[in-house]
């Protein structure tokens, strides 16, 4: 029997991926809230069996156990971070390719240098809260799989993942505390995937949400702006978060391959459904819709200028370079008909599909190794 994929109404609450009011009908999360609450509906599972059954999880664990470094201590914190500057050597390295042309009839049509860097200052800002956000869900993220995984040699992971990822929010939290002076709430489209991660009971969504498609992004996001950044202090906690990062993807790589490999069709059309729905999420959150709201700029004005922008086009399409091919490793693209396949096409992204995946190149990201992989490739 051949499976029915539900449609995007479904999945994504629209009809349309593109649907500019349907995403802007979300509303933002308030600056001020201080506490969110979400259900977390998983069975904590014991194991008995103490023997070593996946090697290639051991390895990363004896890896993980040998590549801890120490946030307070290891990174030069005393650099003096003046944020214009910085931001606009890194926007003139970036450049944009937008006509001047395109400003004509928007709210920023009168917007002079002045503008332009107060922007760019505030994206910064989003940009690393975002990056805070989305650590704190990895640490609840890994710390949930550590209770729900089945596999003593996961268990076993996870639990430096853990660590790991309470040492990210604490640099990404210092630094925007100390050097940028203050943060952003979470994206509103960030933290609906992060809510519909943790939501979920079955444990293999957790790693398929966080590992492979959050952290997928991250790692990408995180490599695009360490090649970028002229910022020292930035760019050496960029490179040591992701030596972790590298390897906390391949965690989710190796683990899934093998749940996967042995998925029914049913059941892999969920998989495919939830792939779909975090990498849709994950390119909304790129309107920067918070940036704007405190600039006190309408979004629905703005809107035409930010779709035209082919800088960020290929800043939001570098993001799935990670994601795609990892999809493709657990053959998610493939299954139900080439489902996601297709989803991929109409997002554009489809042409990572080749691109190294992380099961294997984590190494290559590793603090001992002098040169890092450019971003993507
Ligand atoms: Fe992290
Ligand atoms: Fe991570």
């Amino acid at each position: 029997m051949t499976v029915v994929h539900n449609d995007n109404q479904t999945i994504l609450g629209r009809g349309e991926i593109n649907d500019i009011d349907a995403i802007l009908a979300i509303p933002t999360v308030d600056p001020n809230e201080v506490e969110h609450v979400v259900q977390n509906n998983a069975d904590s599972i014991f194991t008995w069996d103490y023997s070593l059954a996946r090697p290639q999880l051991r390895k990363l664990y004896e890896k993980a156990k040998v590549g801890q470094w120490n946030a307070t201590s290891d990174l030069p914190w005393e650099t003096d971070v003046d944020v214009e500057k910085v931001v606009k050597t890194d926007q003139e390295i970036l450049g944009s390719g937008l006509d001047v042309n395109t400003f004509i009839g928007t709210p920023v049509e009168k917007w002079g240098d002045k503008e332009w860097l107060n922007f760019g200052i505030e994206g910064r800002n989003w940009q690393l809260s975002q990056f805070l956000h989305g650590e704190q869900g990895a640490l609840i993220c890994t710390a949930k799989i550590v209770e729900t995984v089945p596999w003593y040699d996961a268990k076993l992971y996870a639990s430096t993942q853990v660590v790991d990822e309470a040492r990210h929010v604490e640099v990404f939290g210092r630094y925007l505390n100390e050097k940028l002076g203050g943060q952003y709430q979470v994206n509103t489209h960030l933290r609906l995937l992060l809510d519909d991660i943790i939501n979920d009971s079955r444990w293999d969504m957790t790693y398929l949400g966080m590992q492979i498609m959050v952290e997928g992004l991250a790692l990408a996001a995180f490599g695009f702006l360490h090649q970028i950044t002229q910022e020292p202090l930035l760019k050496q906690l960029l490179r040591y978060v992701m030596s972790d990062e590298a390897r906390h993807v391949a965690f989710g790589v190796l683990s899934l391959k093998e749940v996967y490999d042995g998925m029914t069709d049913a059941e892999m059309k969920d998989r495919q459904e939830f792939a779909f729905e975090a990498a849709v999420r994950m390119r909304d959150r790129f309107m920067q819709q918070e940036v704007w709201e405190r600039m006190d700029i309408d979004m629905k004005e703005i809107m035409p200028l930010i779709i035209n922008d082919p800088t960020r086009e290929i800043f939001q399409t570098m993001l799935f370079s990670k994601i795609v091919p990892n999809c493709k490793k657990l053959g998610l693209l493939e299954r139900n008909d080439k489902w996601l396949r297709r989803r991929f096409e109409e997002m554009s992204v489809i042409q990572f599909e080749d691109w190294a995946d992380t099961g294997e190149e984590y190494t290559a990201f590793g603090l001992d190794q002098e040169a890092m992989p450019i971003a993507g490739e």
